[in-house]
């Protein structure tokens, strides 16, 4: 199979392709920024041509700043990916977030749940993935990701850890901590799966199982790596204002892969057990 990974010099980029190559396979184009610049129509419909696989995981990321640049950040998280959609249909799998839901929900998003974003981001994430599903291709949302290449919560603690005696951390939100590399093993799996004809188009959830609040995963990561967990101190997020508003619930349901043959995340706790040596690696970083 030809595979093209977009914004390959990302977190979950860089994850994707490393899954590739240890899944041996061999034609594999990365493509970072630099390479493809996913607002650009005829390049993108040139990179697609002869591709099998388009896992798209450029995205404008910078939450707060979207709430000031919405349209930039609607023109690579909606408008581009509607372009991609378009030129790869159902080729195409395109990360998403739990930001498109409003976050007022008490139990978990089922995948099928009509979007309804309270922020810029969101707003933008959500136009890209009405355009992917229309198109017949695959939608992967995921939330609280963390991983080994690039700025994240987890590695935050890590450095804030050596700088500080304590930090404080907010325990009304709650979500599922999710690795970067899980997802990206998922994801590949995902991709076999679709061209296996064992998993239809549409939306997937590839969050881990389980979830926490911020104060609960900080805890968990000071114990990961040998700290005193009550260093870490509860607080609210109006303590915390920022400019976009963020959901208090971010639980997503993972019904969606039943019949797929792709299993679900693991447990959040067990995955960060498993993810730390990765992240303790180039410590403090973040
Ligand atoms: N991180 C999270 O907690 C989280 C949560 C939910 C969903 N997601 C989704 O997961 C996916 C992967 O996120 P991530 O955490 O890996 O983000 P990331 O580390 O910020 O990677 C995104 C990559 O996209 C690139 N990019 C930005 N604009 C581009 C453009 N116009 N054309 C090509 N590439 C472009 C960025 O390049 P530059 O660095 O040069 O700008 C960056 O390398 C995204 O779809 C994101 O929305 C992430």
């Amino acid at each position: 199979m030809r595979w093209l990974v977009t914004g390959a010099a990302g977190m979950l980029g860089r994850d994707l392709c490393a899954v590739l190559a240890e899944a041996g396979e061999t034609d594999v184009v990365a493509a970072a920024r630099t390479d493809l610049d996913i607002t650009d129509p005829a390049a993108v419909r040139e990179a697609v041509e002869g591709i099998d696989v388009v896992l798209n995981a450029a995205a404008w990321t910078d939450v707060d700043g979207a709430e000031t640049a919405e349209e930039a950040a609607t023109a690579v998280n909606g408008h581009a990916v509607r372009m991609l959609a378009g030129a790869a249909g159902k080729r195409l799998i395109q990360f998403s977030t739990d930001y498109v839901f409003d976050g007022e929900a008490t139990r978990p998003y089922p995948e099928d749940t009509p979007p309804a974003p309270v922020n810029a981001y969101g707003r933008g994430k959500a136009i890209g993935e009405r355009a992917v599903l229309a198109a017949g291709g695959y939608v992967v949302r995921t939330a609280w990701l963390y991983g080994e290449h690039g700025p994240n919560f987890v590695r935050t603690m890590l450095r804030l850890a050596a700088e500080r005696d304590t930090v404080d951390v907010v325990y009304d939100q709650y979500g599922p901590p999710t690795w970067s590399y899980a997802l990206a093993r998922q994801a590949v799996a995902l991709a076999g799966a679709a061209t296996a004809g064992r998993a239809a188009p549409g939306a997937y959830h590839g969050t881990a199982a389980g979830s926490t609040t911020w104060y609960g995963l900080a805890r968990a990561v000071f114990a990961e790596a040998g700290l005193d967990p009550v260093r870490v101190r509860p607080t609210t997020s109006d303590r915390f204002r920022r400019p976009a508003r963020r959901p208090a619930y971010s639980v997503l349901g993972h019904d969606g892969w039943t019949g797929t043959g792709v299993a679900p995340l693991a447990d959040w706790r067990p995955m960060l057990t498993a993810a730390m040596p990765a992240l303790l690696r180039d410590r403090p970083g973040g």
